[in-house]
């Protein structure tokens, strides 16, 4: 893994804006998986200001949430339009579809989208547990799509998107671990002190399951960028 530590998120957030920019100029780049959450949100803004040509490039999304529609302003869909797909054009977007009637048939549909776009570059974050994507602890490392139970911690962590912890869906489509493995390239973003114990273990830590992000050890591209708290606790 290439560790990157930064003194602050919006420093880092830049320099993966940069990667980002920079990668995708030869086109060998066609699809790149996206994150929601409040990590990717400078990398976001920097993608807006700098508006690189994504016109070629398909997206695939991690997860969305179970029971919410496209353009609830909750659902991973809106996010993705509100901070990035209304301003940067891009060919095509693929997310799991949180009001899917046969879970199991939204699962391969969605397995059938990863495998006729086959992402080469993944962008990450990490839940405190350690998830990536919603596979919390104990999800297979050749996972594939699933429809998936939230951890009461990822619960809690998301609480404070709604009015109240009640109204966080219990349930999400989230890609497998073994389908963000399959990506050419990962890069994974990081900051403030409440991930790095998560960072230490997926760094540091042996291989578990119980922190899934440690899956990432076993993959030969993988770019992690931190800020200083999130960098805290490694020792090597
Ligand atoms: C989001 C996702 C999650 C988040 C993680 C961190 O699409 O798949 O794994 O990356 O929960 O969330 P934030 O960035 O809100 O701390």
């Amino acid at each position: 893994m290439n560790i990157i530590i930064s003194k602050t998120k919006d420093e880092a957030s830049k320099k993966v804006a940069e990667l980002f920019a920079s990668d995708i100029s030869g086109g060998v780049i066609k699809t790149v998986g996206l994150a929601t959450g409040s990590t990717p949100l400078d990398f976001y803004k920097y993608l807006r200001a700098a508006q690189p040509d994504c016109q070629a490039i398909t997206t695939v999304n991690l997860d969305e949430y179970v029971g919410l529609a496209a353009n609830h302003d909750q659902s991973y869909s809106y996010f993705m339009h509100e901070h990035l797909f209304k301003d940067v054009a891009f060919a095509k977007h693929y997310l799991p579809d949180g009001l899917a009637t046969d879970s199991a048939a939204e699962c391969a549909r969605y397995d059938e989208v990863l495998a006729e776009n086959p992402i080469d570059w993944q962008l990450l974050g990490i839940g405190g547990n350690g998830h990536i994507g919603f596979n919390e602890p104990g999800a297979a490392f050749d996972g594939k799509t699933q429809r998936v139970q939230l951890t009461e911690a990822t619960l809690a962590a998301n609480a404070r998107f709604f009015d109240s912890i009640e109204e966080v869906p219990t349930e999400a489509y989230s890609m497998g671990i073994g389908s963000i493995l399959n990506s050419e390239k990962i890069v994974l973003l990081a900051f403030g002190e409440e991930k790095a114990a998560a960072i230490k273990a997926m760094i540091e830590g042996p291989m578990t399951n119980e922190v899934p992000a440690t899956a990432l050890q076993n993959h030969a591209n993988v770019t992690v960028f931190l800020d200083e708290a999130a960098a805290s606790l490694l020792t090597k």
